[in-house]
């Protein structure tokens, strides 16, 4: 008999963004980055191919490592590589929560911690934000069988963040490892990398998907103490970075200045995008990510994100049903300025027919 484990037949899943993939459009619902990669990527995989893939790569991905170490300043034992970041959110998951034990997240926050304790058969605890997108003193507080709390920072949906101090503070008051999820940091003008160096339970997990352009090659990373790396590598896959993304990412992460003035766009696209959208009457909060989450109760915005589409243009409609008047949001990811402009002209003829 064909017998599903209870917590799998039970659990939703996770739903990804959608990702169209034929004809032209504005994509601006999931945070990818609008430019292109760095210009060094292909001569790299073309190396790879050259070195021959008939064998297997590297399973510490370790040239990867090694040019992180040398970026991060933090020694490469303290660096593994994975299948992007959610393989690396996997990863922690399945080392520190085992079945009926807690793992908490903030709400509203990125979706698949939750699935990921579901596939674990155990229990999220989701802790709302308050009004400010501010911890509540519940976050910190210790409660029996929490094993691990994840901190998107900066947050997703809402852009916002926590001081370094504050993420100090918050680790030294649990009573598990806090993993920094900072998917979006480098759009900020601050990390928590380094703090790895001085707790041992402060993780930081980073992703190649939004700032680096490489969302399609799937590239993630972990910094963690080492004793926490050597457990993490008996729970990863033996392979579970292929010799052409490893080759892809060390060389990309190497290209500082391909780095450089892609975040320096980004970052003034975003100066402008803010103020036009409040402007068109969104309630937005300040972002330090790639992204802006705009809200405004008293307009239909599944309309709007499906008049949007309508026309090429994707953002994403998000519904966190037990947030605040109702919990609706679009989040819009930055895009090229002329992608911006063109949303903002469309917004407006939605609202002119209206
Ligand atoms: C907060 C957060 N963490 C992690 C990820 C996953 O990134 P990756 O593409 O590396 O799996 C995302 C992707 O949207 C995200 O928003």
């Amino acid at each position: 008999m064909l017998t599903i484990r209870k917590n799998i037949a039970e659990m939703p899943g996770y739903v990804p963004g959608e990702q169209p993939q034929a004809g032209t459009f504005i994509k601006l619902n999931t945070n990818e980055c609008p430019y292109k990669p760095s210009g060094r990527i292909a001569a790299a995989c073309q190396a790879a191919i050259e070195r021959g893939l008939n064998r297997y790569p590297d399973p510490m991905a370790n040239s990867f490592r090694r040019a992180a170490s040398e970026i991060f300043g933090v020694p490469a034992e303290y660096i593994l590589a994975g299948n992007g970041s959610d393989d690396i959110l996997t990863i922690l998951t399945r080392t520190f929560v085992g079945e009926n034990e807690t793992l908490r997240l903030p709400y509203p926050s990125y979706i698949l911690y939750k699935s990921l304790a579901q596939l674990q058969n155990a229990k999220s605890e989701e802790i709302p934000f308050d009004e400010d997108w501010r911890l509540t003193p519940a976050f910190r507080a210790p409660t029996k069988d929490l094993k691990l709390v994840y901190l998107p920072n900066p947050n997703s949906p809402s852009g916002t963040r926590l001081t370094r101090g504050e993420v100090l503070e918050l680790a030294d008051s649990l009573p598990c490892p806090l993993v920094v999820d900072e998917a979006y940091a480098d759009f900020a003008d601050e990390n928590c990398v380094d703090l790895v160096l001085e707790n041992k339970n402060i993780i930081v997990t980073r992703t190649m998907s939004k700032s680096y352009g490489l969302a399609g090659l799937r590239f993630g990373f972990v910094f963690a103490h080492p004793d926490l790396i050597q457990e993490f590598v008996k729970v990863k896959d033996s392979y579970n970075c292929d010799a052409l993304s490893i080759a892809a990412a060390t060389a990309a992460i190497q290209d500082r200045e391909w780095f450089e003035e892609t975040i320096g766009k980004i970052r003034k696209t975003r100066g402008w995008m803010e103020p036009a959208l409040a402007e068109l009457g969104f309630h937005t909060v300040p972002s330090h990510a790639n992204f802006i989450w705009c809200t405004q109760k008293d307009w239909d915005l599944k309309e709007i994100y499906l008049k949007l589409k309508a026309q090429n243009i994707f953002v994403r409609y998000m519904v966190y049903d037990r947030w605040k008047d109702g919990g609706c949001g679009l989040r819009i990811s930055v895009g090229t300025d002329e992608e911006v402009r063109t949303l903002i002209e469309k917004i407006k003829e939605i609202q002119k027919n209206n």
